[in-house]
């Protein structure tokens, strides 16, 4: 994949899609722009995302948007301050610093995640492992943290951090969505925004980034409800697994299950967390890309929040890349945070109809007791005010006394029934989570393709930066006016770049490039039988089409009628 990837980051370079940030100053390594044409791949994609995660599921999902700035305690609470760091280890000689994990893998070839840094330790020793730049001798691995810390405001002990995912807002302000929207569970709390990771080593291209935009949903349940997932739209689906109990005996390569399976046998131990895997794999089939599977991560390997975890992993050129991750993640973040904050994030479950339940009660006479006096009045009240209402019960039929009394003289235990409307409960979330630029480098990776020394970006009609191109043929006012017309006629509907610089042929391979899928061209022949051409990217073919059929055209090859089959096939001038 080195060498796509290499033509990738050159096309994306040249054709304004992304390219390494302030490259004036020499670029700082995991920070990219991304430019004119990505932007507008990038939009379209998480456009995307939210009709599968959020539209189409906009009885229980809605979206929020929340600070990247955290304070320190949220990410303590949560548990990042503790444990979100990989493992590095530094050179003695030249103080090249390295991802512990990652050198052992590529040197030992063996897997390592999820060791701790001793075991990274004793594998580096074993295998005598040095400085792969130097030659040097290795420190000791150690655990670095990847929050970018800084402080909010002018006080030096304000200590904050950079958000490395938009979850924590999703739970910080859970109550208020959940008071705000409907008071109802199951709900799911969606957001898109920026993070920062301090990676230790990122890599060329958009895969390890240091700034880049997630889109994560956060979905709150009761584990206790049988509110079902809509669970028949996606009855059609296979998946691809690699489970754990697989993985742990050395196989590598995942098993087709039909999605049914995947719930009834419980292979995905929650209803919902299968549902939302389903949704991913709908989303990624949209970027185009059809080869992926989901990874189930062992235990050790697993976030310290997450009781089963699932990455969706796309294999391109035969190198995996995670495009999503999918953790269920229990009650670990709204228990965490209800006790850092003291605040309590439960809410309360009404049942449909009140719940009737028997509850012991304790009588005490105590006229009966008074008489007795204080000496009596005192023991006894210490024994109701120390004891369960079961103890004193399992008193009473023991016959015990009280300062030689029979207890059950003054004491007596009732049952009565009491109607309960409701229960509070910790709802349980699952998440799944997204990179948007890593959805966006794949989808180029996936969609790049060569024909004739030419170069091709087959991107999904729905994601291209723009539906058509109009070139009006040669530089003759006729024509560029004719053509403008044609661009203000269709500019409501579609999203158009007007182009009329250049040989047709090089305005055509620049269309390509970044995916047009769609050219109309106005020649001569326009003027005299009102008639354009349309060029279909993939295959170079052109169709002439008269101009009052155009919109009804284009409207059917955008939902994907054959071109062939939509006007007369003509020969082309490329
Ligand atoms: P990795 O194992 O690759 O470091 P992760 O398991 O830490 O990733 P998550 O925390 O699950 O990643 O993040 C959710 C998604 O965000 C990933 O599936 C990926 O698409 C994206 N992502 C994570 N880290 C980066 C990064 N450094 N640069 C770009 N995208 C990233
Ligand atoms: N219809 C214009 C061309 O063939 O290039």
């Amino acid at each position: 994949m080195a060498d796509l990837q290499t033509k990738v980051i050159e096309l994306a370079r040249r054709r304004g899609i992304f390219w390494p940030s302030y490259e004036i100053y020499g670029g700082v390594a995991g920070l990219y722009d991304i430019g004119p044409i990505g932007v507008r791949i990038k939009n379209k994609i998480v456009d995307l995302w939210r009709k599968h995660f959020i539209k189409d599921n906009s009885d229980f999902v809605v979206e929020i948007d929340t600070p990247a700035l955290t304070p320190y305690k949220v990410l303590e609470a949560s548990g990042h301050v503790d444990n979100f760091t990989d493992p590095v280890v530094e050179c003695n000689s030249c103080h090249n610093v390295y991802r512990a994990d990652h050198l052992v893998e590529e040197i030992a070839k063996v897997t390592t995640e999820g060791l701790p840094p001793s075991e990274l330790d004793k594998i580096i020793r074993e295998k005598g492992i040095k400085c792969p730049k130097c030659g040097g001798e290795l420190g000791e691995v150690r655990l670095f943290n990847l929050l970018f810390e800084t402080r909010i405001g002018p006080y030096s002990t304000n200590k904050a951090f950079l958000r490395p995912e938009t979850a924590q807002g999703m739970f910080t302000s859970f109550k208020r969505v959940y008071e705000a929207f409907r008071q109802k569970l199951p709900i799911g709390i969606a957001q898109i925004g920026k993070v920062g990771r301090n990676e230790i080593s990122p890599r060329q291209g958009l895969i390890r980034m240091r700034e880049f935009t997630i889109m994560e949903v956060e979905f709150f349940f009761d584990p206790n409800s049988d509110v079902e997932p809509p669970l028949d739209r996606l009855y059609d689906l296979e998946i691809n697994i690699l489970r754990g109990d697989d993985k742990a005996r050395g196989e590598e390569k995942y098993t087709k299950y039909k999605f049914s399976e995947i719930v009834n046998e419980k292979i995905v131990i929650n209803k919902w967390m299968a549902y939302w895997m389903g949704i991913a794999s709908n989303f990624v089939n949209s970027l185009g890309i059809s080869s992926f599977y989901f990874e189930e991560k062992l235990p050790h390997e697993r976030a310290h929040y997450s009781k089963q975890t699932f990455d969706q992993i796309v294999v391109i050129d035969n190198v995996k890349v995670e495009i999503s991750g999918h953790a269920y993640r229990s009650d670990y973040d709204l228990s965490r945070h209800s006790a850092y904050s003291g605040q309590d994030l439960s809410i309360f479950k009404k049942f449909d109809t009140p719940k009737i339940v028997k509850k012991k009660t304790l009588i005490l006479n105590k006229d009966l007791v008074t008489k007795e006096g204080r000496d009596f009045s005192k023991t006894i009240m210490e024994i109701i005010n120390t004891k369960t209402v079961e103890e004193i019960e399992r008193m009473i039929l023991n016959k015990e006394k009280v300062l030689g009394k029979d207890i059950d003289m003054y004491v007596k235990i009732v049952e009565r029934e009491e109607k309960i409307s409701g229960e509070r409960v910790i709802p349980h979330v699952i998440e799944p989570s997204f990179g948007v630029e890593r959805c966006l480098y794949l989808t180029l990776l996936n969609s790049y393709m060569e024909k004739d020394g030419r170069i091709i970006l087959s991107l999904p009609k729905r994601l291209s930066p723009y539906d058509i191109a109009i070139f009006p043929l040669l530089e003759k006012d006729e024509l560029i006016k004719k053509a403008r017309e044609i661009y203000d006629s269709l500019k409501e509907r579609y999203d158009i770049i007007f182009d009329d610089s250049g040989s047709i042929g090089k305005r055509y391979a620049r269309v390509d490039e970044i995916g047009v899928p769609y050219s109309i061209t106005v020649d001569p022949m326009t003027l005299t039988d009102n008639t354009v051409t349309i060029r279909d990217r993939d295959s170079w073919q052109q169709i002439r089409v008269n101009i009052t059929d155009l919109m009804n055209v284009l409207d059917r090859l955008f939902k994907g009628e054959d071109f062939n089959k939509l006007g007369k096939l003509v020969s082309n001038n490329e």
